[in-house]
């Protein structure tokens, strides 16, 4: 069955404990690091997932959208997180090198994230020592925009390289992901789906969870 990880993005901070209760029957809990300059948003730094973690048992699924990421692997690793999403377009290759070294070092699964523009290949040097490859199905930078269709046929590549280099490996979507989104990317290869209007902005987000795995 596919894995939703619901984006806190789309949370009441003022009521963060509160909110990621609403959504214990997930797999994985979606944190959303903005730095302001990598994308033209500012969120989550490490002080709050390390408050996250001390309130769930849940597995902390951090998307890193910040230039250098390699900068930061250590400090989120210790507050808590339990895989890191550097972005590709985030550095050059030898400090996404690093920056997954890192990971190896702290413990924490390793993923990279990929915006739309960046093609499937672009995972080919890391794709075989990864845990998880995050396809973006929007720009990143804010919740609630509408899903790229012509991503589908990314998330088809990557599917296809995974299953070649490293099955193991998670494919995960994120943006845009609601009930009618939802089956065109599990159709195309996705194993975790990130949501964040669909299941905050449901009256009833544990219903959402559970529309969204069909
Ligand atoms: C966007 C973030 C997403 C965002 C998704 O940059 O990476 O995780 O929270 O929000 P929705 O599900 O509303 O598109
Ligand atoms: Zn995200």
């Amino acid at each position: 069955m596919v894995k939703i990880s619901p984006s806190i993005l789309s949370a009441d901070f003022a009521n963060l404990e509160r909110d990621i209760r609403r959504v214990a029957s997930a797999d994985y809990l979606h944190v959303d690091v903005m730095d302001g300059a990598f994308v033209p948003n500012l969120t989550i730094g490490v002080p709050v997932v390390k408050s996250i973690r001390k309130c769930t048992d849940m597995f902390l699924d951090v998307h890193l959208m910040i230039e250098k990421p390699q900068r930061y692997i250590e400090a989120f690793a210790q507050a808590g997180a339990d895989l890191l999403s550097v972005h590709l377009e985030a550095d050059h290759p030898t400090g996404i090198a690093r920056a997954l070294d890192l990971m190896d070092q702290c413990g924490v699964k390793k993923a990279v994230a990929l915006r739309p523009i960046t093609k499937a290949e672009a995972v080919l040097p890391y794709l075989e020592r990864l845990d998880l490859v995050l396809v973006m199905t929007v720009e990143p930078g804010f919740g609630g925009q509408a899903f790229m269709e012509s991503q589908l046929d990314t998330i088809r590549q990557v599917r296809a390289l995974i299953e070649k280099y490293n099955p193991a490996c998670e494919l995960e979507v994120d943006g845009g992901i609601s009930p009618k989104t939802a089956p065109l990317v599990v159709e195309a290869g996705a194993d975790v789906l990130v949501a964040g209007s669909a299941v905050y902005g449901a009256a009833d987000p544990a219903a959402a969870i559970a529309a969204l795995r069909g």
